[in-house]
Formats: C-alpha cells, sequence, structure tokens
C-alpha cells in the first residue's frame, strides 16, 4: 500500500471548500500511483468540518479510513500550528479528529496558537498517531523543543516539499532528529495540488484499513520511503499552479472550472467567456406616480434575473422616467 502521510484537500486556507476542487485532487491522487493519502488539512483551513463531512458522506467507510469511488484509500487527520512556530500532524478517525478540531477553535488564531507541551496534552486523551511536519521548514522550531517533550511524538516527517528544495541535507537532518529521539521517519508529499503526489510516499507491504493495524506496521518497521527522481520538478510545478490558481480566484475567476475545462466537452465556456461582466440597460417609461414606477421597477428585475442579469442601479430622470442597469458574468 502507496501511503501518503501528508497531503491537504483544499488549495489554499483561505479559500473557500470546493467539492469539485477536492474531488480532482483525490482522483489525480489515485492516478498519480498513491493507493491511499493521510488527509491532513490545517486545523484553521475555512469550512473543515465541511471538507471531512464531505468525505464521510461520499467516500465508503472502511474500518477507520474511506475509500472514493476511484478506489483511493484516505485516513483522516489534521495539521496543527504550535506557538513555538511549527506544524503537528495528529491522525485518528474521522469522529476524533472532527471532536479535536471543535476543540481547538479557540486556538486557531496565531496569537492564540497552544504550546507543544498543551497540544500534546489534549492529544494524548484521543487515540490518534501524532508526528512533527516538516521540523526543518523555516520558521519552525520544533526540533529545539526539550527532548522529553519530542519523545511524546510518534513519528517525523520526511517532507515532500522540503527534500525537494535540498534533498541531502533535509534527509541527515530528519533521520538525525528521529534517531536521537528514537522515532521513526514516516514521509508526505505535503501537497495541496496535484502534481506534487507521488513525488514521496512511505509503502507498506499490506493493505491497511486502521489506525491500529497502521500503528503496528510503523512500530514493526514494515515499510520503505520512495523519493521520486522528479520530486524536484513536481512540486516546483504544483507551486507555480497553485499561484497561478490562486491569483485567478482573487480576480474574481473559477479556478475550479479552469482545471476541470480540459475534461470537459467543447462547448465549455473559455476562462475569458467565464469572466467576463457585460452590462444591460433598461428604460421605464413615463411614470409619475412613485407606486407605478417601483412596479415596474420590481417587473423589470425580477425579468432580468430569470436571464441571469444583476440590478446594478436605477435612476430616475427629470421626465420621470426610469433608468435600470444590470449586468451577468460570463458570455
Ligand atoms: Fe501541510
Amino acid at each position: 500500500m502507496k501511503l501518503d502521510f501528508h497531503t491537504h484537500g483544499k488549495l489554499a486556507k483561505r479559500l473557500p471548500f470546493s467539492t469539485q476542487y477536492t474531488d480532482w485532487l483525490l482522483k489525480e491522487a489515485k492516478n498519480s500511483g498513491l493507493d491511499a493519502i493521510c488527509l491532513t488539512e490545517h486545523f484553521n483551513t475555512m469550512q473543515f468540518d465541511e471538507l471531512y463531512g464531505y468525505i464521510s458522506t461520499t467516500a465508503k467507510r472502511d474500518g477507520d479510513t474511506f475509500i472514493t469511488k476511484n478506489g483511493l484509500r484516505i485516513f483522516p487527520g489534521m495539521e496543527t500550528d504550535i506557538a513555538e512556530g511549527g506544524h503537528i500532524l495528529a491522525l485518528g478517525s474521522v469522529e476524533t479528529i472532527l471532536e479535536l478540531n471543535l476543540r481547538l477553535a479557540p486556538y486557531k488564531n496565531p496569537d492564540h496558537f497552544l504550546p507543544f507541551k498543551e497540544l500534546m496534552d489534549l492529544f494524548e486523551k484521543y487515540d490518534v498517531i501524532v508526528g512533527a511536519a516538516h521540523p526543518f521548514r523555516e520558521g519552525g522550531h520544533i526540533p529545539e523543543l526539550p527532548e522529553d517533550q519530542l519523545r511524546r511524538l510518534d513519528f517525523i516527517d520526511l517532507n515532500g516539499k522540503d527534500v525537494s528544495e535540498n534533498l541531502d541535507v533535509i534527509k541527515e537532518l530528519t533521520y538525525s532528529l528521529a534517531d536521537r529521539i528514537q522515532k521513526p521517519v514516516l514521509s508526505g508529499s505535503d501537497t495541496h495540488q496535484a502534481t506534487q503526489y507521488g513525488c514521496i510516499y512511505t509503502e507498506f507491504t499490506s493493505e491497511i484499513n486502521s489506525f491500529a493495524a497502521l500503528a503496528n506496521e510503523i512500530t514493526s518497521n514494515r515499510y520503505d520511503i520512495f523519493i521520486s527522481k522528479n520530486a524536484a520538478f513536481q512540486v516546483r510545478t504544483a507551486r507555480i499552479l497553485k499561484q497561478a490558481l490562486k491569483e485567478i480566484h482573487a480576480m474574481g475567476g473559477d479556478y475550479v472550472g479552469i482545471l476541470l475545462s480540459d475534461e470537459e466537452d467543447e462547448d465549455t465556456p473559455s476562462f475569458v467567456g467565464r469572466t467576463t461582466v457585460i452590462h444591460k440597460t433598461i428604460v421605464i417609461d413615463y411614470s409619475p406616480k412613485a407606486d407605478e414606477m417601483a412596479e415596474k421597477i420590481r417587473l423589470a428585475a425580477d425579468e432580468m434575473a430569470l436571464k441571469g442579469f444583476e440590478l446594478v442601479s436605477v435612476t430616475a430622470t427629470a421626465s420621470a422616467k426610469g433608468i435600470m442597469v444590470f449586468r451577468k458574468k460570463g458570455l
């Protein structure tokens, strides 16, 4: 079973959850050759609960995991910031992850992130596998935490994004830390994007559908880590694509539509077609009585709404006529 221990189900934290984008990611994960992923979305991403609710209702439950219609196995998880700087991965049943996310609600802003010790005190009350995500990423301070605290972790993440930038150094640092605290190293791509799947993964000899079995395979060391020769290219491409899609969203465009357009028929409108704004004006005939004018405006607005137009403004002229301006996105 080829498993990616660290993935995301949304393009970015501050973007709304899109079922179409998530479906596309999960399909691409399977197409990349992975059998399974840990969905470790940021604990303070927008609509965290809706993402996990969507997976729960659309994929088939199998033990602690879910299987999508394309056959990808999903282990639920979460990535949480700590006050010292750094991210902690927690893997557990969807019920556990959702409950933990609720309990972390007061600590989702940078001013209120929990210190590592307090977060681990909370995690220890639950049945979760806990790992240090990308411990050598800039801005993080996990390796500097007291050793007795670090020993509370279950694994260290050899992170695809970091490995792609500096393979030898990150490998050396990660395995040294793992050696120091006597914990296993596992790997995850940390992708928010399709091209990054498969840049690094952990392969187990058997198919696993529970966290108990997963923990057993990890402690028995029955797995290998693989790093793609194309990892640097995959991560760089993903970064560029992610940035471009975020820009499209910021400009009011439909980034999901762009991604999916190559899968749809030739009649799919182009990007320009989808994002162009067109305007229309309507003149209301001479209506000296206010209630008569108001009724005509209402009727015109209702009629235009059926054609997809939104009312922008209404002006009454000195000659008791009305000018209405409407707009619609798309050609
Ligand atoms: Fe991440």
